[in-house]
């Protein structure tokens, strides 16, 4: 039987709809919207239109957003100090730094100059440690996504499997993180593979819930799944396809055909993680506001 489709417009449209309501209630009592600052540095096109997305969702839900635009040859003082303005700005609750950065710039003095009570992308050391032991925090966005794509489908990753394949910085460590906590929606037994495994279809053969997220096109497939297992694919890759319109398609780390024949559920790409990521980001900037707001 082809496994469920976890349809992640579906899911993200209800999160930006509780969004967009509790927006309005927020408003309403304090008299100001949540604001949320880009930092977008160059021309790259995939950074472009994901801020330009995102700066639409902000419009959509009711907040106030700015995006500030710097040429790729910009210094990193330059970047850090805009920062500082929009650590101290009251309007401004939320501040994300559109990665990749040019080379000149060090990422990770960029990321420890935002103040981590803005740090709406998670990913600020401060709110990393704190994801790491368990406290409330801002939260990677995409992972964060991902726990909920399995919440609202029903899967609960308690005492599940999970065999998370990367670990990056901004996937694939703290969906691990997230979904070994001993907290509700979690208590996963994770195992997290990379490029040091030598055997990765081994792993992957155990997994109740796969998380692929190695930036691979198509490279798992359903031969390499457990029957029934729950699939959650990261991975946005271009592939060439001479018959699109642009020339590319995007698919995921899973071969999605042939997995759905094997999964018990699965997630497309496009339209799984992908709209999760924005809507998680609405969510964190209404959590960071609010908790500004109280302090
Ligand atoms: N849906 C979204 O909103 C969203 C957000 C972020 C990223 N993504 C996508 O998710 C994918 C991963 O992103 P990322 O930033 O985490 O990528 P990344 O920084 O390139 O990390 C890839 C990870 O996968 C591991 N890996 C690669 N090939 C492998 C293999 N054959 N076997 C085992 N492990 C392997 C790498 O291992 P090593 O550490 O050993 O090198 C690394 O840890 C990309 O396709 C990206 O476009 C999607």
């Amino acid at each position: 039987m082809p496994a469920q489709l976890i349809d992640g417009k579906l899911i993200a449209s209800d999160i930006i709809r509780e969004v967009t309501d509790q927006t309005r209630t927020f408003i309403g009592r304090h008299g100001f919207p949540p604001g949320l600052a880009f930092i977008l540095v160059g021309s790259n096109p995939g950074s472009e239109i994901y801020v330009k997305m995102k700066g639409k969702a902000c419009e959509e839900v009711g907040f106030h957003s700015v995006t500030d635009t710097y040429p790729e040859s910009v210094d990193q003082r330059t970047i850090v100090e805009r920062i500082r303005v929009l650590n101290a700005d009251r309007r401004i609750h939320g501040i994300l730094v559109q990665l990749p950065l040019p080379k000149q710039i060090d990422e990770p003095s960029v990321i420890e100059s935002i103040d981590p009570a803005k740090d709406v992308d998670g990913f600020h050391p401060y709110n990393v440690g704190r994801l790491v032991i368990g406290l409330p925090t801002l939260r990677p966005c995409t992972p964060a996504g991902v726990q909920e794509l399995l919440i609202r489908s029903g899967y609960d990753p308690s005492g599940k499997h999970v065999v998370v394949v990367g670990r990056s910085n901004i996937v694939g460590k703290p969906v691990a993180n997230i979904l070994l906590q001993k907290q509700a929606g979690a208590n996963g037994i994770v195992t997290v593979v990379h490029t040091g495994a030598s055997d990765l279809e081994r792993y992957i053969a155990t997994a109740d819930i796969l998380i692929a997220s190695m930036g691979k096109a198509g490279s798992i497939n359903g031969g390499m799944l457990k029957p029934g297992a729950v699939v959650i694919d990261v991975g946005i890759n271009r592939v060439e396809d001479p018959s699109a319109k642009n020339g590319y398609r995007i698919v995921g780390d899973v071969d999605f055909e042939s997995a759905s024949e094997v999964a018990s559920a699965i997630t497309p790409v496009p339209g799984g993680v992908g709209p999760m990521t924005i809507a998680m980001l609405l969510r964190n900037t209404l959590q960071a506001a609010r908790s500004i707001a109280r302090a």
